[in-house]
């Protein structure tokens, strides 16, 4: 579990440059999938088939990012943001490109140190002098660059948002026995810029029920905003989010099925954000759509944390959700 989640939270992938984590993730499912499948937005389907309903599980592959807006004389790149980058926690930062370039996130003179920078305010330094030096290109996407960590049971990485939901399909896949449904382990691209791979493969795969894995927020730190998820009290149903109602049978056939394995879990209501499965709900008449979450501290930021209990016990309740009857 751990050597999965580190690899995929190390691979690089802003939205709509999936490819390297497609294929990362190619290389683990492929000899466990009936079938594998890429749509033309870059869509990942790993499929198991059954004989019962036509399930669709998705998790997101890209991650946040920057994008190279302007390079100047010295070499200088201003960038703007893939997602929802924090400016509060860029400083300092480095960013790594596809090709491997590494810059530093650097900060112009200030006029009030008390504020947040505004994004014009910054810009990458890749270590050039001038500007024929700068390897990268305007409209390249750099992604935050740190190494993957353990700190006690919790993991502590870049794109835990959304390589945790990542590697819990890729973790239920394996694990999974005889396949009573037609599963759709789908690994979706672009959610970070609004929720376009799912759009298109949720229409695509058409699903009968769906559901998402994602993280979630927490209210377990200092002075955090008041919220029932923590960290290590096992995966989260969904209730509701910034953009979705989850699907009350499929939220309280989650509950059950957790309830039957002695599963731990806890019920998330997010005030803001929301996931794939708001784009799969509303696709074509209407999709009965729940999610899974993994709590998560610190989302978008640089060292996002988990608690690996968490993402077995969301391993678990996918599997107990796909290997059971789906009656809603
Ligand atoms: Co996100
Ligand atoms: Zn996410």
């Amino acid at each position: 579990m751990e050597e999965v989640l580190r690899a995929l939270s190390e691979a690089y992938g802003p939205s709509g440059n999936e490819s390297e984590v497609r294929e990362l993730i190619r290389g683990m499912v492929e000899s466990y999938a009936d079938e594998l499948r890429v749509d033309a937005l870059g869509n990942l389907m790993a499929i198991r088939h059954g004989p019962g309903k036509r399930v669709m599980v998705a998790a997101h592959m890209d991650e946040i990012g920057v994008i190279v807006s302007h390079i100047d004389d010295k070499g200088f790149l201003r960038f703007s943001n893939i997602g929802g980058l924090q400016n509060l926690t860029l400083l300092g930062n480095r960013v790594r490109f596809a090709d491997g370039t590494v810059g530093v996130i650097g900060c112009e003179k200030l006029e009030d140190r008390s504020k947040v920078p505004e994004l014009s305010k910054l810009f990458i330094d890749v270590g050039a002098s001038s500007k024929g030096e700068v390897r990268v290109r305007v409209g390249d996407m750099g992604v935050i660059d740190r190494s993957f960590a353990m700190a006690g049971s919790r993991a502590v990485g870049k794109a835990m948002d959304d390589r945790a939901g990542c590697a819990a399909l890729v973790l239920a896949l394996r694990k999974m026995g005889e396949c009573r449904h037609d599963v759709y382990f789908t690994f979706t691209t672009q959610e970070e810029i609004g929720l376009r791979g799912a759009t298109a493969s949720g229409f695509g795969v058409d699903p009968e029920v769906a559901l998402a894995v994602d993280v979630t927020a927490t209210g377990d730190t200092p002075k955090a905003p008041t919220m029932a998820v923590s960290l290590g009290g096992g995966a989260a149903i969904k209730v509701r989010d910034g953009g979705m109602l989850a699907h009350p049978g499929v939220k309280e056939l989650l509950v059950r099925r957790a309830e039957e394995r002695g599963l731990p879990y806890q019920l998330e209501v997010l005030e803001g954000g929301t996931t794939d499965a708001r784009a799969i709900q509303t696709s074509r008449a209407g999709v009965p759509t729940g999610v899974i979450s993994i709590p998560c501290r610190y989302i978008h930021t640089a060292s996002e944390m988990i608690d690996l209990g968490d993402l077995e016990s969301a391993v678990n309740l996918l599997l107990a959700f796909l290997e059971g009857e789906i009656e809603l």
